[in-house]
């Protein structure tokens, strides 16, 4: 079958702004470590309310930077979410020490506080929660156990806590990330914010093969990574920073849609739609995430979606699951309930701001036809 008009899962919003800024820093001639990556970090911190701001090179990067900001090392625990993308587990191997999953809260999707107070012993350096799918992870309650945190923003750019604090603006290091279906691209890339200078001294440092700031290229003082990020891709995010609101504004509109298209599945088939708003905090719109009614077979699902011309896909895998962390760690089925519950019935549908009530019918009808 030719499939006419499928409609993809996610589409950047790029225009003339960021054609002219790449366009400015080509003629510029200064493609690296120039001066758009400052006016990049400082325009993102005023936007999150953070006294400093690193511009790096991916998200991964920018939460590996941050745990060693935190102090994370060799032999350490982190307790995290077993339910997010690979990378925030990832980022504490490659310090040689341990991920120490809790498990989530069925409603948010975010890390438990009790289930991760649970999980703190004596080796805990830190805990690592994710803002999954752009919603606030339940601070206050993590900040209580009194340990150093190291959030995962990387989903979450425009969520704000109930106290009114944008999601990167409480004084931890978090990490932003910026891949192509983010709610700012830059392509590839990511920010790391902090309310510390020693952290933000040490981060510039460590994504610059560890040179000084005020140091000649000739030394360099302690061990670091290439995690830079270019004055091209800096120009774009400055560019993509200048209608953030609007963009933010279209993907809470298209997910409303959503709500309202999908309400019937909801109430009818057992369909589980991402969670309101709760308690005053608020929602940077990332993805948007359903979880199918128990019993249906997924695979199918989404084979079927995709003959009707709706891309969709599993979204996220429960990462303790995974091949590699069954392998190294020996974990296996039910030691998380509520994580592999909602990981297995998970699928992300079309989200992106252009995408218009028409198409989310579509989308809502095709789904309909399939659950059914
Ligand atoms: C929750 C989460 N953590 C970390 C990352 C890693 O970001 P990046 O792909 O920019 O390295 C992502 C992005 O895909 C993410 O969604």
């Amino acid at each position: 079958m030719t499939i006419i008009d499928e409609i993809p899962l996610a589409r950047p919003v790029l225009g003339a702004a960021e054609e002219q800024a790449v366009l400015d820093v080509l003629r510029s001639g200064q493609l690296s470590l120039g001066p758009r990556v400052t006016a990049f970090e400082q325009s993102f911190a005023a936007r999150v309310g953070a006294p400093h701001a690193s511009a790096v090179s991916s998200g991964t990067s920018g939460l590996h930077l941050a745990l060693r900001a935190a102090g994370v090392g060799d032999g350490d625990e982190v307790v995290t979410s077993p339910f997010s993308f690979v990378a925030s587990a990832n980022v504490v191997l490659y310090e040689r020490a341990r991920p120490v999953f809790a498990d989530i809260d069925p409603v948010t999707h975010n890390l438990d506080p009790q289930a991760a107070a649970a999980a703190v012993t004596n080796r805990t350096r830190a805990l690592l929660p994710v803002h999954i799918f752009g919603y606030p992870a339940d601070l206050p309650a993590l900040e209580a156990l009194g340990l150093p945190i190291v959030e995962d923003a990387c989903e979450a750019l425009g969520a704000v806590h109930a106290e009114g604090t944008p999601v990167g603006g409480r004084g931890h290091p978090a990490a932003f990330g910026f891949y192509a279906n983010k709610q700012l691209t830059t392509g590839e890339g990511g920010m790391v914010v902090t309310g510390s200078a020693e952290h933000k001294e040490r981060i510039d440092s460590e994504r610059n093969q560890g040179r000084a700031p005020d140091m000649g290229w000739l030394d360099h003082d302690r061990l670091g990574f290439n995690y830079r990020l270019s004055d091209v891709a800096c120009a774009i995010g400055l560019a993509q920073l200048e209608h953030l609101d609007e963009m933010l504004v279209a993907r809470a509109r298209v997910a409303d849609c959503y709500r309202a298209a999908l309400a019937g599945l909801e109430a009818e088939r057992g369909l589980a739609l991402p969670c309101p708003d709760g308690g005053g905090d608020r929602r940077g719109w990332f993805v948007f995430v359903v979880q199918l009614p128990r019993g249906t077979d997924r695979d199918a699902t989404i084979r079927a979606l995709r003959e009707l011309g709706v891309q969709s896909k599993p979204y996220l895998p429960a990462i303790h699951l995974m091949s590699f962390y069954r392998d190294r760690f020996g974990h296996r089925p039910g030691e998380f309930p509520v994580a592999e519950d909602v990981a297995e019935r998970s699928i992300a549908l079309p989200f992106f701001p252009a995408l218009s009530e028409a198409q989310v019918t579509r989308v809502a009808e095709a789904l309909e036809r399939v659950l059914l």
